[in-house]
């Protein structure tokens, strides 16, 4: 149909312009292809072509088309492209000249080249890249490059599309030079977060037939904005740690996320509370969200904490979380102990279950580190005991005693069940008092004392101690002496007793020939209320002093008495003149008596029994020897020193009574009335002298028989007193307790001559002791007990030696 057509065209050349013809062909025709007849067309014969040499002549370069002489037909030569040929230019043509020879003839032929949709549009590139940034507002232009489109008129560009549209939309405009400007608007925010990377495909289309097209791809690379705040992972984080983790302990993290790109996205995390103290407990790293301590985390002040932290980024966005840290607890507290009240003392008569102390324990940990259990270590005469929850109190167990321990020291411990367990502990000192509950003990069971006679008085005897377990004045002792007689008398007036040392002291000066020993009892009491008490016996002992010289009893030595013996002038040798008697009141030793003879008229005539006093001739009595002899004889004692008494013993060595009296004269006055007054006596004489002697050798058998029985009786008893003296009476009258009377004759005033004598009666005592070192004997009489019912009564002694009379007698009325 196109080549129809293009015929008719070149018929059409023919017809009115001589030798010029015009054909129309669409480009890009196959070679070979027909362009026209035209030898047909310009009317000649394909002779004329072949011999008129029929060529075809052009300036312009390259041959697209080429003539064919034998056919007479005109061909493409070459392919014709119209868009290298003519680009934009339409109308594009070739022109050229067949020319012929013989005659030279010329036509013009015009081939008109049609256009044919050969050419897609075209861009430039096949990629556009735009960076957008998100937050690019809507309305916003980017320029496009624009496609071509070689192909003209319908065949050119005739749209574009864009696809997608969801954030762009395409606006094609003409510019000022002609030219369209392709553009595309945002129609829609973008969000990189969304997308990060939008591609589009910018689509240029033709009005060909059939239609073609180009494509370029966008892409957009969205450009981040800080348009997203950090966002946390949890709202609220849990965490737990243990009380006195370590500073620096990592407890949590709390992490956000920021849905932004780049320092956009960097967050910076913080505290956000500033409550309490908190906020010194914890930091966080501000980078990386780590929760450390750089406080003490403490159970017991706090059990949880709540922080509150805050992620921002750059652009000052923010989130917030909350993070709840439970603490854990450690056993870290000991228990405290503390006391509520307490008694520093306490009476050792306290009774059981006295409480003594109450303690209250306190652990700050909970649990098990906080459940406490106290004992006291001791064994001690307490227990602890609890009544409620944490309370206890510290009661007597057993009874207390002073006087075992006055002290305790106490010691309660109290340990939590935590592992490992706490505990701590506290002494109590608890001091015992005392109670009066022991009497003063004397440190013997009885005490014995000396004292030598003759001692001053307020001399101390000795000292009685007692000791008394109780303490202060509990403990302090007095010492009393206990009422009682010895021999009727009040004690207290033979000894004192220091109440304060317990210093015994003789109120008195003692004479062992009244008393050899006495005793009584001292009291030591306390001084506690009530106060207690205890007594024991002490004895005290008198010992002998050689006090007492030698007492003559006879014969007696009366003033100017012409007391006498008589010697026969007939008298044998050893013939026994007299005896002299004497006694010592002391005893022992003290009352050893020996006789020597001191002085004598003739010392050849007379000896004294060293032993026994006897004085015996050692001659024969001669005429020449002297009536009148007188002998003084020494009686000593063996004290040391001794002590002695001398007798003076008148003898007179006669036949008869008148003789001596002769011879007497001078001494006796009263010759004439005492006559028969002394013939009277020398009868008694002799009648007592006999009596005298049977009763010595019956009383000496007895007593040496006992003696046999009983040889301590010497030592121990020996110092019986054997005689007083006449007159001696108490020599502390003073005192006027003891009136002893000792005598051998002893009367009362009213009726002494009629009184009944009566020799040895009772109430005295006669007491014959054989010397065993000697034959001799010795009388002694003790006379022991003579104290007069009546000591008030005047009381007269009489010695009665007179008229040949020598009585030994006590009267007692
Ligand atoms: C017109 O558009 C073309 C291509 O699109 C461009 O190169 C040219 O600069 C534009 N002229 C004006 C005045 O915008
Ligand atoms: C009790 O403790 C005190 C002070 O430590 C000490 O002086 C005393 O001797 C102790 N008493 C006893 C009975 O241990
Ligand atoms: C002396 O002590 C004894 C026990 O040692 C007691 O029986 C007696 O009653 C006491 N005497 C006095 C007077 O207290």
């Amino acid at each position: 149909m196109e080549e129809q057509s293009l015929l008719f065209f070149s018929l059409l050349f023919i017809g009115c312009v001589f030798g010029q013809i015009s054909y129309t062909i669409p480009e890009e025709m196959a070679k070979g292809s027909l362009v026209g007849n035209i030898a047909q067309d310009l009317g000649l014969q394909n002779k004329r072509l072949a011999s008129g040499k029929a060529r075809i002549y052009t300036r312009e370069t390259g041959e697209y088309i080429e003539l064919n002489r034998d056919r007479g037909v005109l061909l493409v030569k070459e392919r014709i492209d119209r868009e290298a040929l003519c680009r934009q230019t339409t109308p594009c043509a070739l022109h050229f000249q067949i020319i012929l020879e013989n005659p030279m003839e010329f036509y013009t032929v015009t081939v008109q080249i049609i256009d044919i949709n050969d050419n897609a549009p075209t861009f430039k590139r096949s990629e556009i890249n735009f960076k957008i940034s998100e937050s690019a507002i809507t309305g916003a232009k980017f320029l496009l490059a624009s496609a071509v489109d070689l192909d003209v008129g319908i065949n050119d560009l005739k749209r574009y599309e864009l696809k997608p549209t969801d954030n762009f939309a395409l606006k094609v405009q003409n510019n000022a030079s002609g030219n369209q400007n392709v553009e595309m608007v945002l129609q829609k925010p973008l969000d990189r977060e969304k997308e990060e990377q939008i591609s589009l495909v910018l689509t240029a289309v033709d009005g060909g037939e059939p239609q073609m097209s180009g494509t370029m791809l966008i892409v957009i690379t969205v450009l981040d904005a800080n348009d997203n705040a950090p966002v946390f992972t949890q709202s609220t984080y849990k965490a737990t740690v243990t009380e006195n983790s370590p500073k620096g302990t990592v407890v949590a993290t709390v992490t956000a996320t920021d849905a932004d790109l780049g320092t956009n996205s960097k967050i910076t995390y913080s505290i956000a509370n500033t409550l309490k103290n908190d906020i010194v407990v914890f930091e966080v790293n501000d980078e990386n969200g780590k929760v450390s301590l750089i406080g003490n985390v403490d159970f017991e002040e706090s059990r949880t904490y709540q922080i509150n932290f805050l992620a921002s980024d750059d652009g000052g966005f923010t989130d917030s979380c909350e993070l709840i840290v439970e603490v854990q607890d450690v056993n870290d507290n000991k228990p405290e102990i503390n006391i509520m009240s307490k008694s520093n003392v306490i009476s050792e008569d306290a009774k059981l279950n006295t409480v003594v102390t109450m303690i209250n324990i306190e652990d700050r940990d909970s649990g098990e580190n906080g459940k406490v259990q106290c004992f006291i270590s001791e064994t001690v005469p307490f227990i602890l005991q609890t009544s409620t929850n944490n309370f206890y109190s510290l009661v007597t167990d057993s009874e207390l005693d002073r006087e075992r321990a006055s002290e305790y020291n106490i010691t309660v411990t109290c340990s939590d069940e935590g592992v490992p367990s706490l505990s701590s502990s506290v002494t109590l000192t608890l001091q015992i008092s005392d109670v009066n509950d022991n009497a003063p003990v004397f440190e013997r069971s009885s005490y014995e004392a000396y004292i030598v006679e003759n001692n001053t008085p307020g001399l101390s005897i000795f000292t009685v101690k007692a000791r008394d377990a109780d303490w202060n004045q509990n403990a302090r002792v007095s010492y009393i002496l206990e009422d009682s007689s010895v021999n009727g008398v009040p004690v207290s007036s033979y000894v004192s007793v220091s109440a304060d040392s317990g210093v015994i002291h003789a109120v008195r000066s003692f004479d062992y020939e009244q008393i050899k020993d006495f005793h009584f009892r001292v009291k030591a009491q306390d001084g506690g209320s009530p106060p207690l008490s205890s007594n024991v016996t002490v004895k005290i002992l008198i010992q002998d002093q050689n006090d007492n010289p030698p007492q003559v009893l006879y014969p007696l030595q009366t003033g100017g008495s012409m007391v006498g013996e008589m010697v026969p002038r007939s008298a044998d040798v050893g013939y026994l003149v007299s005896k002299v008697v004497a006694v010592d009141v002391d005893s022992g030793q003290n009352a050893w008596l020996s006789y020597k003879l001191q002085k004598a008229t003739d010392r050849a005539l007379f000896e004294v029994g060293l032993q026994n006093g006897e004085i015996r001739t050692i001659r024969q009595v001669t005429d020449k020897d002297h009536v009148n002899q007188k002998l003084t004889v020494i009686v000593e004692d063996n004290g040391q020193p001794s002590r002695s008494a001398t007798v003076i013993v008148n003898v007179a060595v006669a036949d008869s009574f008148s003789e001596v009296l002769s011879e007497f004269t001078d001494f006796s006055q009263d010759k004439e009335y005492n006559g028969n007054l002394t013939f009277y006596l020398v009868l008694a004489l002799a009648v007592v002298s006999f009596l005298f002697i049977t009763c010595l050798v019956v009383i000496i058998s007895v007593k040496i028989y006992r003696w046999r029985q009983s040889r301590v009786l010497y030592h121990s008893n020996l110092p019986v007193i054997p005689y007083y003296p006449p007159r001696y009476s108490d020599t502390l009258g003073g005192t006027g307790t003891l009136q002893h009377v000792y005598n051998y004759e002893v009367c009362r005033t009213t009726d002494s001559r009629k009184s009944d004598c009566k020799f040895g009666r009772a109430g005295s005592q006669n007491v014959l002791i054989m010397d065993p070192s000697s034959t001799g004997t010795m009388q002694r009489i003790q006379s022991e007990k003579s104290i007069l019912d009546e000591p008030d009564s005047p009381l007269e002694v009489r010695k009665h030696f007179s008229q040949s009379q020598f009585t030994v007698s006590v009267c007692d009325h």
